[in-house]
């Protein structure tokens, strides 16, 4: 093939050369193959090539042994990192219409062309992995997906955070005082902790996200549940321009690197997004207004941070916890026996903390 647009969600450059395959390749070879840095052109049949990818999967290293959580964390992370780089060297071809040109394909198109846009050239090339995780976002976003609490449904775009755990969700039920309000919502996703204040009284939400992505998707979404006209959202770094009477925020909660666009949900590399919630938070309230930061203690579980860290930040940003509300994690992972890293995610708590700023100290 001459001449092709490369898709990636890693920003991993475009193979020079895609060496054609067909359903004789059994994984073995295909592990062979990649290893040696080949990217193979899959041309055979949809369900053999989806099946060659769980059997290469298979035959990957399972994580090394640990000795502590943060070990066995990190070794998940490596091992799921080898995996994507290892599967996402098998890919397909699109044609001018996003046809996908393999025996027994699904169509493809219309997923495509919400995550891309029109095609931009005759041929399109992505790794049959990814193509199958837009397959499944595809789903979300034309079934929807119910929220406690939240009439109406959301609907996910591709790469955009799921609100599939809902115990943080239900955590911002508890907060009654929200008529009349002004809130910031601070990293939005897919607007659904905005959506859930605005149908509970508050006057308008000023949202952000530095992914287009979930800005987007969380435009849409306002204009689905008809509530466009009191919401906002604007792609940037953290806060928005002013001040409100509440500021909401689900930060990322892992202070690690992230290794791709859709890791920035989760991961915070050395805090960043927290520490600046926490430093501008103050000078974004109105007199009387209230941080609600939803926050996870899966980073102390797992040693990413003390367990003291977050007080001694709230008092160095010059804040105070005015109350504050947990659950326990509920999430499936949470259940999972086998997970590796079962033991620090039964222990799991969220809380939601509603943060003031600290009372000035009179001078004696
Ligand atoms: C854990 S998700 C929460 C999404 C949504 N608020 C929810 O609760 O479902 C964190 C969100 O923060 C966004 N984000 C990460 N870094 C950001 C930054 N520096 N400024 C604004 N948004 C950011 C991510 O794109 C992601 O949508």
């Amino acid at each position: 093939m001459n001449s092709f647009s490369w898709r990636s969600e890693s920003d991993e450059s475009a193979p020079s050369r895609l060496s054609p395959v067909d359903d004789r390749l059994t994984a073995d070879a295909a592990l062979r193959r990649v290893r040696r840095g080949e990217h193979l052109l899959y041309t055979g049949d949809f369900q053999n090539a989806k099946q060659l990818l769980a059997a290469m999967g298979r035959r990957l290293p399972a994580p090394t042994a640990a000795r502590s959580p943060l070990e066995a964390f990190r070794a998940e992370r490596r091992a799921r990192q080898l995996e994507h780089e290892t599967l996402s060297r098998i890919v397909v071809a699109l044609d001018r219409s996003y046809r996908l040109e393999l025996r027994r394909a699904p169509d493809v198109a219309e997923a495509c062309r919400w995550v891309w846009g029109e095609p931009d050239a005759d041929k399109t090339v992505v790794s049959l992995k990814t193509l199958i995780g837009m397959l499944g976002a595809a789903e979300w976003r034309r079934k929807g997906l119910s929220v406690p609490g939240l009439e109406g449904k959301i609907h996910p775009h591709y790469g955009v955070y799921l609100p599939t755990r809902t115990d943080y969700v239900e955590l911002l039920l508890s907060v009654t005082d929200v008529k009349g309000k002004k809130v910031f919502d601070v990293g939005t996703g897919t607007g659904v902790l905005s959506f859930l204040l605005l149908q509970r009284g508050a006057s308008s939400v000023t949202a952000t996200d530095c992914d287009e992505r979930a800005v987007a998707c969380a435009r849409e979404n306002a204009e689905r549940l008809g509530l466009s006209k009191r919401f906002e959202v604007l792609q940037g770094d953290l806060f928005p321009p002013g001040k409100a009477d509440l500021v909401v925020s689900n930060p990322p909660w892992l202070p690690e690197p992230p290794k791709n666009r859709v890791d920035r949900a989760v991961f915070d590399e050395d805090n960043r997004f927290l520490l600046g919630f926490l430093e501008g938070l103050a000078e974004h309230l109105n007199p009387g207004g209230e941080g609600l930061l939803i926050l996870s203690d899966l980073a102390v579980l797992l040693g990413l941070r003390s367990a003291e860290w977050l007080d001694q930040e709230l008092a160095r940003c010059g804040l105070v916890v005015k109350w504050k509300k947990s659950t326990p994690a509920r999430h499936s992972k949470a259940k999972d026996k086998s997970d590796p890293l079962h033991a620090a995610r039964s222990r799991e708590v969220t809380t939601l903390y509603g943060l003031v700023p600290a009372p000035e100290q009179k001078s004696s």
